[in-house]
């Protein structure tokens, strides 16, 4: 049996090919899944060109430290099993290399979950190693969760954060790639607290600004080239989804002492991403999801949060039906020119990718 990898080179990661080797004889303990689908966003472009700074090249290593496999997320199915906690035909929902198979060693965490228990990802964010079993495949449905699960748990969190901080007690929230998923996701759970909370902005290129204006979930929406003649220098908090450090700057000597809080979320604009030196207003945080699950889990009582999490990512994603089409592209290697195509920032908002293996 072969397995089909896609490589990426980590100093390069523009620079993406297809690897093919035999599969190895699946270990004690173990269990190979068969990879069916998973999405392609700009989340999955920044997993690669913050491989090194976050490790996110250390969930799926190869043989060569030059290449990493980024991750992605969808389903799998249990082929093969030499272990006691997975049963062969079980479908799984989690995170998973861009790849063709993936040999994990199951840990149950309750009825409906393992995590991967391999030694190398011992010591990585827990999130990222839990495997939730899933019932019979749906492509449409399949899709919607790949797409849009990841991606509106942090905007559902993000504005949670948001809420809970009383605002920053700021008058304005500027949201940067306001057209990404996660940013309009964001968007849509600031319209729907209306009119609770602060004026929305969203902030993005010229080509998507028709995009964000139809989503109609920001008070106004600000391009990046004119920003400065159209933000007013009021009390304000930022959510940077683009990482351009360019905007970044600018917008914090835009607004001086009025910026409250500046939260760092992405990197869309990934090529422009540089670390922040001394700038205006309050120091950029870097947004880290998982503490708001925590604090809210001790604010509310077990299963709270994430009951909320659940009403909050299906309602936008079902909403999305709306403005993004789905297009599933047939075969691992189809993968390729669509991550290119969104490494090169030449993917349209309105598209929602899912490759089916
Ligand atoms: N920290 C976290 O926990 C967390 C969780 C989820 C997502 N995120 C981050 O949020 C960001 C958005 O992710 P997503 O998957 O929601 O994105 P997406 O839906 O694929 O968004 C695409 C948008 O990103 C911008 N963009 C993408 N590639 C670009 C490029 N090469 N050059 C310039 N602009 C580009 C464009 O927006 P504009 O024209 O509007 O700029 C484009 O419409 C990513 O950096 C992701 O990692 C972080």
């Amino acid at each position: 049996m072969s397995i089909t990898e896609i490589h990426v080179e980590r100093g390069n990661i523009r620079n993406i090919k297809a690897h093919t080797g035999d599969a190895q004889p699946l270990a004690d303990g173990a269990a190979r899944l068969q990879i069916e689908g998973f999405a392609l966003t700009a989340n999955n472009v920044t997993y690669a060109a913050t491989g090194e700074v976050i490790g996110y090249w250390k969930f799926f290593p190869t043989d060569d430290p030059a290449t990493g496999i980024v991750p992605v997320w969808g389903f799998a199915r249990v082929i093969e099993s030499r272990s006691a906690h997975l049963e062969v035909g079980q479908r799984l929902y989690g995170f998973f290399p861009m790849a063709s198979h993936l040999d994990i060693t199951p840990e149950p965490r309750g009825a409906n979950v393992v995590i991967d228990a391999a030694p190398h990802r011992r010591d990585l964010p827990p999130v990222y190693n839990a495997y939730t079993r899933a019932g019979a495949s749906d492509a449409a449905d399949d899709a919607l969760k790949s797409i849009f699960y990841p991606l509106l748990l942090t905007s559902y969190l993000l504005f949670d954060f948001l809420k809970d901080n009383d605002w920053f007690k700021a008058e304005q929230i500027i949201i940067s790639s306001a057209s990404s998923k996660t940013g309009l996701g964001l968007c849509k759970y600031l319209a729907e607290a209306r009119p609770d909370g602060p004026r929305v902005i969203g902030l993005t290129s010229k080509g998507n600004r028709a995009f964000v204006q139809g989503l109609d979930a920001c008070d106004q929406i600000a391009t990046y080239g004119a920003f400065e003649q159209e933000i007013a220098q009021i009390p304000s908090v930022y959510v940077d989804m683009a990482g351009n450090a360019d905007i970044r700057g600018r917008l914090h000597h835009h607004l001086g002492e009025n910026m409250l809080h500046s939260a760092a979320v992405g990197t869309s604009h990934w090529d422009k991403f540089e670390p922040t030196g001394d700038l205006p207003g309050a120091r950029p945080r870097f947004f880290f999801a998982p503490s708001q699950v925590e604090k809210r889990r001790a604010d509310w009582g077990p299963g709270q949060i994430e009951k909320r999490l659940e009403g909050a990512w299906r309602r936008v994603a079902q909403d999305s039906l709306d403005w993004m089409k789905i297009e599933i592209s047939q075969g691992l290697s189809s993968a390729i020119p669509i991550y290119t195509e969104i490494a090169n920032g030449k993917t349209t908002p309105d598209t929602g990718h899912y490759i089916e293996l």
